[in-house]
């Protein structure tokens, strides 16, 4: 940004004080399905009528969300991404969805996911088009998509950030919240500005992201590969000084969607990517075909505790705090009740490691007697205090996570 973009950007701050939000939503970071990952931009319904961005697509989602088990567990939103709209807007400049793929409107697909106990999501781009060449929205028309979005019964509205300056986006982001707000209506708002700032102060203004948005996008996409689940816990951790104090009760960073049931991972890396998601409090979207989905996977998303601590009341994110020279990284989310979710992370590429530490040695400083629960394997580990050595046994690319909460104080515990 030269000077004179970063002046405007600042004066921009100051004409809109004190603006939030204040939906009311995602006090705990949303779950939910969302289309991009494993669907991407689709559309040759002629040739594989089952696995193309069309209204059938998200209703089948919709009805295993309701059927399998998911949506009691807190999986709730099903998500539209790209190339969902018509290339053209009508000729009163509204944004249509594709005739032939959304023949019933997205009214009709709200109503259907509705029914179903479900949220319905929907996708736009702050630009003159969408990453993929769809419609955009532009400063001059945020405030009808916003109405559009409304009054079709959308519950929540991914805001993209492709085919914009910086200074559409400053002035955009903001604008379609307000937007939002003024219809009335509930609808989460899911800002994809960061990312296209590239994700940190001083170009990016968290403090008000966080006013104005419930999760934003602060990172690159996630791509079906280990590699990239690795590239985006490297960035989130290197720069978790910055971001870890954003996110709480109503705004959450947003390392992007869950891998799992897809092709890229393996056991230990699915279970991973779910355990450190759920430790930086980040919102658990699935992109995977929830119609083909082994047990295996579905054990891991919907695995109670772990969906228990992601969605923890306090909605602390979780900081890395240590990395040894072995390749082990350690990461502590703090909970309610003064628990902890502790996920011991292996990097190596050999065998199963066998780390040994303590409570102590990962900055727990009560003195209490804690107990522990693994959260994959529900084994309970008693009677440890902050100097008790253990070890814990991380098989490669994987993690062993604990739900560590204490048994009594210190008061009560006369010969510590
Ligand atoms: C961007 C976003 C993705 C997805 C695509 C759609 O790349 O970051 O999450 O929405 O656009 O085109």
């Amino acid at each position: 940004m030269d000077w004179a973009m970063k002046l405007l950007v600042a004066l921009l701050a100051l004409v809109a004080p004190g603006f939030s939000l204040e939906n009311g939503l995602m006090r705990t970071p949303p779950m939910g399905w969302l289309a991009w990952e494993r669907y991407r931009c689709s559309i040759n319904c002629h040739e594989d009528p089952d696995n193309c961005i069309n209204e059938r697509l998200f209703m089948a989602m919709a009805d295993r969300l309701a059927e399998d088990g998911w949506r009691e567990l807190g999986y709730v939103y099903v998500n539209i991404d790209d190339c969902w709209m018509a290339l053209q807007r009508d000729e009163g400049g509204v944004l249509v969805p594709d005739p032939e793929r959304f023949p019933s409107g997205i009214r009709a697909l709200a109503d259907y996911v509705h029914s179903r106990g479900l949220k319905l999501g929907i996708y736009g781009d702050m630009g003159s088009m969408t990453c993929m060449g769809y419609p955009g929205t532009t400063l001059a028309t945020v405030a009808l998509d916003a109405q559009t979005f409304a009054s079709w019964g959308v519950d929540m509205l991914k805001l993209d950030g492709c085919y914009s300056s910086s200074l559409e986006r400053a002035l955009g982001y903001p604008a379609m919240a307000k937007a939002l707000n003024n219809t009335g209506r509930p609808i989460g708002y899911s800002c994809s500005w960061p990312a296209y700032d590239g994700g940190l102060p001083p170009e990016v203004n968290y403090t008000l992201l966080a006013d104005i948005c419930n999760l934003w996008r602060n990172f690159d996409d996630i791509e079906d590969s280990w590699q990239s689940v690795l590239s985006i816990v490297d960035w989130f951790s290197e720069h978790q000084d910055v971001l870890q104090p954003m996110a709480g009760p109503g705004h959450w960073n947003d390392p992007d969607m869950l891998l799992i049931g897809n092709y890229g991972l393996s056991f230990e890396q699915a279970k991973a990517q779910m355990a450190l998601w759920t430790v930086l409090a980040a919102p658990l979207f699935m992109s995977t075909d929830l119609r083909a989905i082994s047990p295996q996977n579905v054990d891991i998303l919907q695995n109670k505790l772990m969906i228990r601590i992601n969605q923890d009341p306090l909605g602390i994110q979780g900081r890395r705090v240590l990395k040894t020279k072995h390749h082990i990284e350690v990461f502590v989310r703090p909970l309610s009740k003064d628990a902890s979710a502790v996920v011991f992370f292996s990097r190596r590429t050999d065998m199963p490691y066998r780390y040994r530490t303590s409570l102590g040695a990962l900055n727990f400083t009560g003195h209490a007697l804690y107990e522990a629960q693994d959260v994959y394997t529900e084994n309970v580990i008693s009677g440890l205090t902050r100097d008790t050595d253990f070890t814990v046994v991380i098989n490669p690319s994987g993690v062993v996570m604990w739900h560590v909460y204490p048994i009594v104080g210190k008061e009560s515990l006369p010969w510590l």
